[in-house]
């Protein structure tokens, strides 16, 4: 490959594009000053559960604020929070030459179709990353769960054929499907549990040790389930528990989830949904692009889905409370107490 874009360099985008970088690939970053400075200072370091820990120095950093528009990148990754979708492939749209691939690497259903709608000469491919990235300091990106990216597309795709080898380099799988519609349903419904998260104001981990919390949890998938069967929309599997188990397994007393969870509570001590900094600093949350969905997906069924829509509220309202929910005021917030 002579070239990927990351669009967006924050932690998806930085760790990624880290990796593609280490397995030699020329990578141009373009990203906001705070953490661009950041990496002028002191270059990228990726570490992960695993026990990975590369470094790429500052000078070998390509650093753009702006996609340069002389590049003519294999493969561009888009990396934003969903709210900045539209105006990054605007962006792109103007700077890039007509059909260059680009793989959305976001959270949620719609931003692949969002992008393609702002900038319909590019090639845009939906994407999915399973794991959790977290920016533990300045210029330092730490993988805190597993797993493979998936996106939509086959071998067939030059661009993404030759990104797929170059990550599997660095230690990375990258799955193409047809179809990627049922693991974004399917990474949706796990999702589900950031604005939980969130809410809690607790590390992932301590979070999920409380059965309160679990419970609500389960009942937002329970809710997203009914309507993906009603919508005859399949949900990929992206746990070692078919979703509709998983829902029995999150139910359960605590010392028996501890036993039956433990690979899923494999999660650094540390790990929390990005949500939670998005409440912390007064960011606009991802909430529409997971509830939301849920939500919408109701009302094209004409039918409604109150206990997504009440969190989504919840999420909205926190610069009016900002004081983390206890699972019983959690539960009586969705009204399951
Ligand atoms: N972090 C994770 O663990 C994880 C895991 C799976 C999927 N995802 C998904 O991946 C996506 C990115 O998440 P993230 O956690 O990496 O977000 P992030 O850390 O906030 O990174 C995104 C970065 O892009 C910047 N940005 C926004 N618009 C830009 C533009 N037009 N030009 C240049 N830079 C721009 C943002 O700056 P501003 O903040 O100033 O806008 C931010 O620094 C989300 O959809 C998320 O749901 C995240």
């Amino acid at each position: 490959m002579t070239g990927v874009l990351v669009m967006g360099a924050g932690s998806v985008g930085c760790f990624i594009g880290g990796l593609t970088q280490l397995a030699g690939v020329p990578v141009h970053f373009v990203g906001r000053p705070r953490v661009l400075g950041a990496l002028r200072k002191q270059g990228l370091r990726l570490t992960d559960q695993d026990g990975l820990d590369r470094r790429i120095p500052a000078l070998d950093l390509r650093l753009h604020e702006e996609p340069p528009t002389s590049l003519r990148p294999d493969l561009v990754l888009l990396c934003v929070k969903s709210g900045a979708t539209v105006e990054a492939a605007a962006t792109l749209g103007l700077t890039l030459p007509l059909g260059t691939p680009v793989v959305s690497l976001q959270n949620g259903i719609s931003n692949a179709s969002a992008a393609r709608e702002a900038a319909p000469q590019l090639h845009w491919h939906a994407g999915m990353v399973p794991f959790n990235v977290a920016e533990i300091s300045p210029g330092h990106y730490h993988r805190g769960t597993g797993g493979a990216l998936a996106a939509e597309g086959s071998a067939e795709d030059l661009a993404l054929a030759a990104w797929q080898a170059a990550l599997a380099r660095s230690g990375m799988g990258l799955q193409l499907h047809a179809d990627l519609a049922p693991v974004q349903w399917g990474k949706l419904l796990l999702n589900l549990n950031n604005p939980v998260n969130a809410l809690s104001g607790l590390p992932l981990r301590d979070e999920l040790l409380q059965r309160g919390y679990r419970r609500v949890l389960a009942a937002l998938q329970q809710e997203a389930l009914e309507l993906l069967d009603a919508a005859h929309r399949p949900v990929a599997q992206l746990t070692p528990l078919p979703p509709r188990r998983l829902l029995m397994l999150l139910r359960m007393p605590t010392p028996l989830f501890r036993l039956a969870a433990a690979r899923m509570l494999r999660i650094d001590a540390k790990a929390r949904s990005s949500m939670a900094d998005d409440l912390a600093q007064g960011r606009i949350t991802e909430v529409d692009a997971l509830c939301g969905e849920i939500v919408r997906l109701a009302h094209g069924l004409g039918r409604g889905a109150p206990l997504n829509q009440r969190m989504q509220a919840l999420v909205q309202a926190w610069p009016k409370r900002r004081r983390p929910y206890s699972p019983a005021e959690l539960l009586k917030a969705i009204g399951l107490s």
